[in-house]
Formats: C-alpha cells, sequence, structure tokens
C-alpha cells in the first residue's frame, strides 16, 4: 500500500494491511535475528507478534545509541524533595545498568525469573528494569503508594526470585519508609522471595533480615567494571507483568511481551508523540504505572531522547517547578495528568508565563478524563498544544488520540481523538453488542487482534484473560475496555466513564472491591460498598458506606468518627493511603436488590447529587434517605 497522508488513511492500512503495516513499523527497532511471521493469531484471541524475531529493550534503548550519542543525555534525575539532580548520558547508565545486571546475576537471577520492584523514583529503579530487560528477566514494579496487604498479594502472583527496594522515598517534604511495609508484605505473602536488594538513600532506618536482604552499594562497587552482555529474547518471550485492578478484589498481572512492546512504543514515539533523538521527553508520572514504564522508562530512550525522572510533586517548591525543567531542559514532549493540571489551576497562572517553555512541541494528558475547561486553561496558559491521550495497563499505548506525526488533526476539546492505528476501535450496545450510531453511547470495544504493545495474556491465567476481557459483549469475541464511549458525526470519540466498578483517584485506576475487602476486615464491620464519587480536582474520590456487626456500636458521632478513623488508618495500612476512602459513612444497611446485589450506582448518583434511577427493586429504601443525609452532612462539613 502507498504510503498514507491523512491519519483515516493510515487507519485504514493498519486494519486491512496489518502485516504490511507492521513490518514497516518494525523496522523502528534492531532485530538480532529477523522475525518470520508478523504476527500468529492461529489462537484467538492470542496474538503473537514478529514470531521468531530475536530483540532486546534494553539493547535498543540504550546500546544502540552509544555510537552516535554515547556522552548525550540518557537519564535526567530531578528529586525537589532531597535536592538532588544528576544527569547520566547513555555510556553512564550503560555501565549502571550492567553493574546492576551482573548484582542481579550474582543473586542468581537469570532469563524467566521475576524481579519485584517496590522502589521510589530513584535513578536505580531505572537501571534495575533495564537490567531485567538486558538479561531477560521479568520486571513488576509495585507502586510505592501501595503497602504491605496490596504487595503481599503481587508478591504472591509474580513469584519473584529477588525483590529490589529502598529505605524509603519522599513526598511533600515529608519521608515515606518502604523497608517496614515490604518486610510486613513478605512476612504475608506465602511466596518468598530468596533475595531483597536494598538501595540506602539514608532516609530512614531500616532493618535487615540476614541471609536474605542485601545491600546495593557494596555490590556495585563489586561489579564496578562489568560488561553484561545483551541476552536476545524472542519476540513473544515476557518483558514485564504490571497489575491492574478490575471488578474483583484480585488484580490482573498484565502480561507483556518483548518485540511487540519495543515496536508499539518506538512507532508512538514517531506517530504520536512526535519526539526525535538528542531531545528530552518529561513524563511527571511514577513508575509503577503504566504510564511509567512506557513513557517514562522505554519510550523516550527507544526514540534516543533523554528523559526525565521526577520525584516531587507539580507544586513544590511552587508551581512553577513543571515548567522550570521544561526550560532547563529544553523538554520537547511533556506528559502529565489532568488532575496535576488541576492542581495548578488553583495556584497562580502567572507561574505558566514564568519560564520559556517554548521548546514543547506539545503537552500529552492521560490517565483520567480531561475536562473542557482545565483543557482551555492550560491550551491558552502555556500556548502550546494540548492532546489528550486515552488509553489503559492493558494497551500499553494509547487507543485514541490524534497522530500529529501522521496528520495535523486539530484536537477537539472533551475527546481524546480517533482510533489510533492497529485499534479496529467500536462502540457496542452493552445489551445486544451491536454498533451504536454517532451521537449514541456505547461500550468502547476493539476488535482482534489486538496491536502489538498490548497484554499478551493475565499472567498465569489465560482464562482470566479471555473471561475477563473478551467475553463481555454478547454476539462476539471482542476486547472490551469496559469504558462507555459516544462518537460524534466527525469520529471524535469522548469518554464517559467506566463500565465496572473500577474507579480513577488522580489517575490512579482502583478497584472498590480491593477497598472494601479492606474495610470489611475490620472487626466491627459487616458489610461495606465503595463508590467512586466525582471531585473537582482528583476526577474521583473514593467514598466507604459501613454496616456495623454490632448495632450497639456507631450510635453517637464519637464512636462514628472514632471508627472512621480506625477504618481509614486500616486502609492506609493494608493497601496505602492511594486507596484510602475520603469518608466513611456508618449507615445502618446497604441499599440491594432483593437478589442481594448492591446498588452501587445508586449510591453514586445519591452522593452526586443526581437522580438514583429505578430503585423499586430495592429492599429495603429507608437505607437511601440515611445515604442522602449523610453525605449531604459530609457536603455541608
Ligand atoms: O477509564 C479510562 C481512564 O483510565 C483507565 C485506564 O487506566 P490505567 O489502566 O491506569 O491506564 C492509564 C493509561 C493512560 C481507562 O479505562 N482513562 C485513561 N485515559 C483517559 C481515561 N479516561 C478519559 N480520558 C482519557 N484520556
Amino acid at each position: 500500500m502507498e504510503p498514507a497522508t491523512t491519519l483515516r488513511e493510515f487507519h485504514q492500512w493498519s486494519i486491512t494491511d496489518r502485516d504490511g503495516f507492521w513490518r514497516e513499523q518494525a523496522k523502528l527497532i534492531y532485530w538480532h535475528k529477523p522475525f518470520k511471521q508478523v504476527l500468529d493469531y492461529s489462537h484467538p484471541p492470542f496474538t503473537r507478534w514478529f514470531v521468531g524475531g530475536e530483540t532486546n529493550l534494553c539493547y535498543n534503548a540504550i546500546d544502540r545509541h552509544l555510537d552516535t550519542q554515547a556522552d548525550k543525555p540518557a537519564l535526567i534525575f530531578v528529586s525537589t524533595e532531597t535536592g538532588v539532580e544528576r544527569t547520566y548520558s547513555f555510556r553512564q547508565l550503560h555501565q549502571e545498568v550492567m553493574r546492576m545486571a551482573a548484582i542481579f546475576q550474582q543473586l542468581g537471577v537469570g532469563r524467566g525469573d521475576r524481579v519485584l520492584l517496590y522502589m521510589p523514583m530513584i535513578p536505580e529503579a531505572v537501571f534495575a528494569m533495564y537490567a531485567c530487560a538486558r538479561i531477560g528477566a521479568i520486571h513488576s514494579v509495585v507502586f510505592g503508594g501501595f503497602a504491605s496487604h496490596s504487595l503481599a498479594s503481587r508478591i504472591d502472583d509474580a513469584g519473584p526470585k529477588l525483590i529490589v527496594s529502598a529505605d524509603g522515598g519522599m513526598r511533600g517534604g515529608r519521608v515515606i519508609p518502604y523497608k517496614p511495609a515490604l518486610d510486613e508484605a513478605i512476612e504475608l505473602s506465602s511466596h518468598k522471595p530468596t533475595h531483597c536488594l536494598l538501595i540506602d538513600r539514608g532516609l530512614a532506618p531500616m532493618a535487615r533480615t540476614q541471609g536474605r536482604d542485601v545491600d546495593y552499594e557494596p555490590l556495585r562497587q563489586k561489579h564496578f567494571g562489568a560488561s553484561v552482555p545483551v541476552t536476545w529474547l524472542e519476540s513473544n518471550e515476557v518483558s514485564y507483568t504490571l497489575y491492574t485492578s478490575g471488578t474483583t478484589g484480585k488484580p490482573k498481572g498484565v502480561q507483556r511481551d518483548v518485540g511487540g512492546y519495543a515496536v508499539a512504543l518506538a512507532a508512538s514515539m514517531k506517530h504520536i508523540y512526535c519526539g526525535n533523538a538528542g531531545e528530552t521527553y518529561f513524563s511527571s508520572s511514577d513508575i509503577g504505572w503504566v504510564v511509567g514504564h512506557s513513557y517514562i522508562i522505554y519510550g523516550p530512550l527507544l526514540a534516543g531522547m533523554a528523559t526525565i525522572l521526577f520525584e516531587g510533586t507539580p507544586i513544590c517548591p511552587d508551581a512553577g517547578i513543571l515548567w522550570r525543567l521544561v526550560e532547563k531542559y529544553r523538554v520537547t514532549v511533556m506528559f502529565s495528568a489532568p488532575t496535576a493540571i488541576r492542581v495548578l489551576k488553583k495556584q497562580d497562572a502567572g507561574w505558566l508565563k514564568k519560564y520559556d517553555t517554548s521548546s514543547l512541541r506539545a503537552l500529552f494528558l492521560a490517565g483520567e478524563p480531561l475536562d473542557e475547561p482545565t483543557a482551555r486553561w492550560i491550551t491558552e496558559g502555556l500556548g502550546r498544544p494540548v492532546i489528550d491521550n486515552y488509553w489503559q495497563t492493558e494497551t500499553g499505548w494509547p487507543i485514541l488520540t490524534v497522530a500529529h506525526g501522521v496528520e495535523k488533526t486539530p484536537p477537539r476539546l472533551g475527546s481524546p481523538g480517533m482510533p489510533m492505528y492497529g485499534y479496529d476501535v467500536r462502540l457496542l450496545d452493552l445489551e445486544t453488542g451491536e454498533e451504536v450510531g454517532p451521537n449514541q453511547k456505547g461500550v468502547v470495544a476493539i476488535v482482534p487482534p489486538l496491536p502489538p504493545g498490548c497484554l499478551q495474556t493475565v499472567w498465569r491465567d489465560d482464562k482470566r484473560f479471555v473471561s475477563t476481557y473478551f467475553s463481555t459483549l454478547p454476539g462476539k469475541q471482542v476486547y472490551s475496555t469496559f469504558d462507555w464511549g459516544i462518537r460524534d458525526s466527525d469520529g471524535y470519540t469522548f469518554i464517559l466513564g467506566r463500565t465496572d466498578d473500577v474507579i480513577n483517584v488522580a489517575g490512579h485506576r482502583l478497584g472498590t472491591r480491593e477497598i472494601e475487602e479492606s474495610i470489611t476486615s475490620h472487626p466491627a464491620v459487616a458489610d461495606c460498598a465503595v463508590v467512586g464519587v466525582s471531585d473537582p480536582i482528583k476526577g474521583q474520590v473514593a467514598m466507604a458506606f459501613a454496616v456495623l456487626r454490632d448495632t450497639k456500636r456507631g450510635q453517637s458521632a464519637e464512636d462514628r468518627a472514632l471508627l472512621e478513623k480506625e477504618i481509614m488508618t486500616l486502609v492506609d495500612k493494608q493497601l496505602g493511603a492511594v486507596a484510602r476512602p475520603t469518608r466513611v459513612h456508618i449507615i445502618d444497611g446497604l441499599p440491594k436488590t432483593r437478589s442481594g446485589k448492591v446498588l452501587r450506582r445508586s449510591i453514586q448518583a445519591i452522593c452526586e447529587g443526581r437522580d438514583p434511577g429505578d430503585l423499586t427493586t430495592i429492599e429495603d429504601p429507608g437505607v437511601l434517605e440515611q445515604i442522602r443525609k449523610a453525605t449531604a452532612i459530609s457536603i455541608a462539613a
């Protein structure tokens, strides 16, 4: 097919001639051994991309650039929390990764072994992820904001030989110790790692378990001159797993390959993010989330760009910090979340103009809905294009956006854009599975095969992969995103929220079921429901409603306040502050249907002051009144 000139043609090419399209994109990376087949789709819905090809993510991101830009910046570490700012060139990053890889090998880690990372935003986390990629170990990064129970379930599922962690991180000037949560998690988990490799930043005291825990710095010295060759991996070997929340209490290990992911990211850097070698990319996400994996760690370096690793918040030391970094490092591509912009919107707009941000080609925002006022405020304030992009942990790169590397389609406020190449996106009726028309609401679905870069399966659970993602819409085997969408007559899609119980707090994806399980583990609680309630800054917050076992408790306002505090502390300790509900209301019962299903949507509607819908099936309508009163009081408070 002829090279496409419009996004529509480009997309069409990717769907009608998958092999030709992705063969072309595959040229963006180095293959040690060429692939024999672009796509093996003999076992739908499982895809195997670039079958027989051998490559390596670390080689493509680091080694490949050594000939041309060894002394150019690769990793720029900025911690406004500790005051440390340090740049690593490609050569230096290469050396540090080889040192880390040598340490891993000494600790018995090899191809296919899992290495779990529970780390703050420090360079060693980057070294560790690339060291895994280099030797064919599978990394599984757990967000540092999660606490012991969340960590323990991920340790059990991933089964890591090694855990890499640190004494602590810092946020808003406060030290957050990591090691106590790690020790507790290992205590709770059935699987035990052979070793824990510990980075001591001198921030928090750290106990060591003899025989298991080893310190990084002495080992780094020991392997200072290490040269660890790249392990060439077949394209479909596993590069990493990353846990994400869904409808059940058990998070799913999203499993990704090597070759497909490398090609997908390299293609997105060219067509969507438009970043060039020698420039700087700045994503303010965290390595514990998919944006961190794709667009802090791998994507920018695959394109030969430097990446900024930022430990800090957008308002510390002041609301100009992000733009100061853009000016200082001449950032050309920036990636953040709508919540960060809404936080900045509450500050003086003058911060947007204080620094020279003319190097910026575009600011990309993702992870949660970008409301129109925020989009308008930042577009006008910055005077640079602001591009919304919609995707998921599962897909690894954007499903809907605009691709300025293909065509300069104007973004439309409130919409992330158009289906990206490789994704056959449809809006389907939840009941019938039929396609809905323009301006009609439907579930955002993708007709398989999924493009390169998307999840291969759920770690160790092929059945769950099929039943969760491909079996919820009637009639066809299509991938459900679990998001509602609507498309206007020009083809721009708008995202209207989740179809399941997943909530999105400040761009952090959380499962309400996990929070409910944590709350019901409090001895006084018999039953509980957690819903996401809209919030002007965080998009959504979690709101909990608990029913007590002992009716004598919770009678007085003091006791209710005490219980609320206890429950919040429990969630903090088990799941992490990120999952803490903003309020825990004690009520007499939950609104349920006669078959026992909790009416979460009705609770959510009441909390947001909307009509709770048809309540004829509800068993005890009186509890709705209680919820209304409880939330009215909390709003007034
Ligand atoms: O509900 C959608 C929302 O975040 C979910 C995916 O979250 P996560 O797996 O953490 O991946 C984030 C990758 C950027 C989606 O199912 N979401 C993500 N981006 C957008 C969005 N909702 C609206 N607009 C977006 N741009």
